[in-house]
């Protein structure tokens, strides 16, 4: 059996359940079962109920149109989501609240309050319109996480323009790819960005990018690192940020966007080489940012809440910048990593700001564990009343110490499960009534129709399967950008009228799902998405490699680890060198969040009768597994020599 078997195996024999205080159940949003049962009743109504508390110009005349696989959700409705994150809060109180705090590397901070991103963000909404941009044109960013990245994307929302973002720590060739693929008329970048002290030099990056975008007419370049990292701006295309903002009027109307205009695309992996453009539109996705954010965290007028993720992923959209903004909540957004300058960092940002809710992956829980209690012990966490896991299944272990350490056993954890494609959380506890199991990501949210299904499509009541949603929910997703075919291929094909996750799970007999992880090629590893042919693209790609087959493995702090069985040319040595510059060279290519940590040197790949690269049983050599049967191989010996290979290593 697999070590990650085992560890399932494990994980369904957790027994422990965690109930929330009554002081807790007793103030939260949701105390008892009526959501679920209105639900039951009426899911439209339950949607329209939660769309009815945000800001529209235009009500909608229908809730859902439902023509397999096209969801229309509030036809007819005109709303603008940077109006509902911001003009909305003005009006009352909450002007002077703060929006977002922003901490900074080196532990300096701005506040925002409403009033003041509100102003930014019309000004850089009028940046824009000057600089061509119209409603539908697509913008990508590419920033680190500073202030103009959420201002940045509020402005495109408040004119109707689509943007991209493009992680910060992806490569030149990444970010050129998705440029090219929506055809950006406009980036935002930076002179540079921090990262462990280090300086990210994003506009060189950029520049790289830049010579095959010929779509990308002009460059906003935010001024982040000064005179530590040398800028060259070409004339007529590259403008500085703050000059741009100089004398731009400070009003800017909000468009009349339709329900189903699209807000945002944002690149993720699939099962090719080719990263899937994931389309989101205006008021399913709003609506279910929002509605998740105030029932999923609790959240309340009075909280600071905190969720870590960079807003270069989905998590951060949602959960940094729209779900919160549209709540009026205060937001921090942090630029730095966990343990820079020091493993204490998140736990000195909880205790100066007082932090109420905080939501991160259990890959960071992870490596807290390892570093030792005694660091967030320094601290005062005691405003904590809530936490909140993402992104990989957290392993009970990590659950029980997130929950002794860092919650000092008196917050419910919420173990939210999604994707990019959902938009917004879809499984998931919430905290003032669900009963917690550590490991589990508990229940559907009210509304949702998640189901467990086997390879025939028939529901398994308990027992594992694969997860698949049986209805639509407002922030799915519209489909993948210029790619209707993959969209339904992905997604539809399978079960057909039945969305497709991608992803394996079990349920126990109270119902409980039991997420296992991908069970596609799709690697998650610290939390990231990564397509094993990404990165096999990568490999081929170096002039000494023939061909790769790319695996995930179990790894106690990323969840996976990245494993590259890789051939070389017949007249090439392998040797630690050109292992390290084969690594490199994929971090190169595509970000360091894909560096392989492993490559095996194999004179042949292991390979079915049809010439299918075995993938299966790579895993398992990887995993440091017992061979199953491999008479279907065409070389048997190969697989062997490449175990006793493997075995070797590790050995
Ligand atoms: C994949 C989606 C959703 C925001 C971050 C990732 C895995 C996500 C959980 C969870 C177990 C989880 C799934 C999913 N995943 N949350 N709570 N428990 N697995 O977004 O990059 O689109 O990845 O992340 O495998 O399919 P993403």
């Amino acid at each position: 059996m697999a070590k990650t078997e085992k560890a399932i195996e494990a994980l369904l024999k957790e027994g422990r359940t965690f109930s929330p205080s009554k002081k807790f159940r007793d103030n939260a949003h949701v105390q008892d079962e009526a959501l679920y049962r209105k639900a039951k009743r009426n899911r439209e109504k339950l949607w329209e109920d939660f769309a009815k508390e945000l800001d529209w110009f235009k009500k909608w005349r229908k809730v859902l149109t439902w023509k397999v696989p096209d969801a229309k959700w509030f036809t007819g409705g005109k709303l603008n989501v940077s109006y509902n994150c911001l003009d909305r809060h003005i009006e009352t109180a909450r002007k002077n609240k703060a929006a977002i705090i922003w901490v900074g590397e080196f532990g300096e901070s701005i506040t925002l309050t409403y009033w003041e991103l509100y102003r930014e963000v019309n000004k850089f909404a009028n940046v824009l319109k000057n600089l061509g941009v119209k409603k539908g044109d697509r913008v990508t960013i590419y920033l680190p996480m500073i202030p103009e990245l959420a201002i940045a994307m509020l402005a495109c929302a408040r004119i109707g323009a689509p943007h991209s973002i493009v992680f910060g720590g992806f490569s030149p060739d990444s970010l050129r790819d998705r440029i090219r693929d929506c055809k950006a008329k406009v980036l935002i970048t930076s002179d540079g960005g921090y990262r462990r002290g280090k300086v990210i030099p994003l506009k060189k990056n950029a520049d790289e990018a830049l010579k095959k975008t010929p779509s990308i007419k002009k460059v906003v370049v935010v001024n982040r690192v000064g005179d530590k990292e040398k800028v060259r701006m070409k004339r007529g295309r590259d403008l500085w940020w703050h000059k741009l903002m100089e004398d731009t009027s400070p009003y800017c109307a909000p468009e009349r966007m339709d329900s189903e205009d699209m807000l945002f695309i944002l690149y993720t992996s699939g099962t090719t080489g080719k990263p899937k453009g994931i389309v989101h539109t205006t008021g399913g996705y709003m609506v279910g940012a929002y509605a998740t954010t105030k029932l999923v965290f609790d959240l309340k007028e009075e909280d600071t809440y905190w969720c870590t993720a960079d807003i270069g992923w989905v998590t951060g959209h949602s959960y940094i910048v729209y779900g919160p903004l549209a709540n009026g909540a205060t937001s921090i957004m942090y630029e730095g990593a966990p343990d820079y300058p020091d493993i204490g960092r998140f736990w000195a940002i909880v205790e100066k700001y007082a932090v109420n809710i905080f939501y991160t992956a259990p890959t960071a829980i992870r490596a807290f564990m390892k570093w030792g209690e005694e660091h967030p012990k320094k601290y005062d966490l005691s405003s904590l009343r809530l936490l909140g896991s993402v992104g990989e299944p957290i392993n009970p272990e990590a659950w029980m110490w997130y929950h002794t350490h860092i919650g000092g056993k008196k917050c419910p954890i919420v173990d939210t499960w999604w994707q990019t494609e959902t938009g917004s959380i879809l499984i998931t506890a919430l905290p003032g009534l669900t009963k917690l199991k550590p490991g589990s990501t508990t229940i559907p949210f009210p509304g949702i129709e998640a189901d467990v299904v086997d390879e025939a499509g028939k529901s398994v009541k308990v027992g594992a399967g694969y997860l698949v949603i049986n209805s639509p929910w407002p922030s799915m997703l519209r489909g993948i950008y210029g790619d209707r075919r993959r969209y339904v291929d992905t997604y539809w094909s399978k079960y057909p009228g039945i969305y497709f996750t991608g992803d394996g799970a079990k349920r126990d007999k109270d119902g409980y799902i039991w997420v296992l992880g991908r069970v596609d090629d799709v690697m998650n590893v610290a939390g990231h998405r990564i397509s094993t042919m990404e990165v096999e693209s990568a490999l081929v790609d170096h002039p000494a490699v023939v061909e790769s087959a790319v695996v995930g493995k179990s790894h106690d702090l990323k969840g996976q680890a990245i494993v590259a069985f890789t051939t070389l040319k017949r007249d090439v040595k392998s040797s630690p060198k050109l292992l390290e510059e084969l690594r490199a060279h994929v971090a190169k290519k595509i970000g360091a969040i894909a560096r392989p940590d492993e490559i095996i040197f194999t004179a042949d790949l292991p390979k079915t009768r049809s010439g299918k690269i075995m993938r299966r049983l790579l895993r398992n050599i990887a995993e440091g597994a017992v061979l199953g049967d491999t008479t279907t191989l065409a070389d048997p010996s190969v697989v062997n020599q490449l175990r006793e290979q493997h075995e070797h290593k590790e050995g």
